[in-house]
């Protein structure tokens, strides 16, 4: 078996070379990276969200550099999905790596509209649906924060697709459980977890905030305990359900890491930005990873963290 063959996952209807893809807004649709990475040895892109119109985006600064991480608050700065299409779409359709396209919106109808005009591309293998959005329809409330709300647009955007919907989840919230709950029952394939957390930095010397929008979200190292507890929680309650897990994945260790706690395939964000070959790094450490522990496949990782029964869980956060 060659390397590569040992390294595909089968998630379902959706078969990838490798688990390691690139996260939303780290990688754009992977033309910039093309000169830089072999697209053919990564496991599939996440394209940077795109909403129904042109977003502009906040306010610069936008981003920060912090311990172990980052700060970001770009706004979705996006062209809107007429332009995606008529830039982004030859470029996806003439790939042939897996590609799953980022969608995002601030109402059920954008994110519905979003989809009919993006899910027939050629060589797309799923959506992603960022939820980490306001929903202008409901206060402004994120709708990854409410079950209800994010079970209403993924809901609603099943029912215009036959592409698998993955829902990217935030753990900025007290049950990340009860909103995978809400995405499963309302029709969601698989689930991305984490977005980025929300954070803020202050400049000392002038006592400013680091970012134009004031907060934004961390991202890097410093979140990944945050996303492997959230991996490792959705996934012993939904042991069947395709986890991609996100979050501060820089070396093989880290993505190993996050498929033992469940996550079937990882996406690498931030680690694109200060290593961009780090994909394809990744990928071939995992294949060491396997030939040194005599695993045949990488699916054996998947769920095999060995917590002790005597340990009484859920972890408290105190002590
Ligand atoms: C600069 C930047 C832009 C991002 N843009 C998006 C985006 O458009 N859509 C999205 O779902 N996530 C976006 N993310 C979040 C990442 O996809 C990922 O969930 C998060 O950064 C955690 O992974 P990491 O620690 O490997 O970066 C962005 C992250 C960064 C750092």
């Amino acid at each position: 078996m060659s390397e590569v063959a040992s390294l595909r996952v089968d998630l379902g209807e959706i078969s990838l070379p490798t688990p390691v893809l690139a996260a939303s807004g780290c990688f754009n649709s992977g033309r910039e990276m093309a000169s830089l990475v072999d697209l053919g040895r990564i496991g599939g892109i996440v394209t940077k969200s795109v909403t129904l119109g042109p977003t502009k985006g906040l306010p610069t600064p936008r981003m920060a550099e912090t311990a172990s991480g980052m700060l970001n608050a770009i706004g979705l700065q996006n062209p809107g999905v007429d332009q995606f299409l008529a830039k982004e779409a030859p470029f996806i359709s003439s790939l042939g790596t897996p590609v799953i396209i980022s969608v995002a919106g601030t109402s059920v109808e954008e994110f519905c509209q979003v989809t009919l005009r993006v899910r027939d591309i050629p060589g797309v293998v799923a959506i992603e649906a960022n939820i980490s959005c306001p929903n202008v329809e409901r206060r402004n409330q994120v709708f990854a924060c409410h079950a209800d709300q994010a079970a209403e647009v993924i809901g609603a955007m099943t029912r215009l697709t036959t592409l698998p919907i993955f829902a990217k989840l935030t753990a900025d919230v007290t049950s990340i459980t009860q909103v995978a709950e809400g995405c499963v029952r309302a029709g969601a394939f698989g689930l991305s977890l984490i977005n980025t957390l929300l954070g803020m930095a202050i400049d000392t010397e002038t006592f400013r905030p680091k970012l134009g929008a004031v907060t934004g979200g961390l991202s890097g190292p410093a979140i990944r305990p945050v996303a492997v507890r959230c991996v490792y929680e959705v996934a012993r309650a939904f042991p069947d359900l395709p986890i991609l897990g996100v979050g501060g994945v820089v070396s093989p260790a880290d993505a190993i890491e996050l498929m033992l706690a469940g996550a079937w395939a990882v996406q690498v964000g931030t680690a694109n930005f200060f290593r961009p070959e780090a994909t394809v790094e990744i990928t071939e450490g995992i294949g060491e990873f396997l030939a040194r522990k005599g695993l045949g496949s990488v699916t054996e990782l998947r769920g095999r963290v060995d917590v002790p029964e005597r340990v009484a869980e859920p972890a408290y956060r105190s002590g």
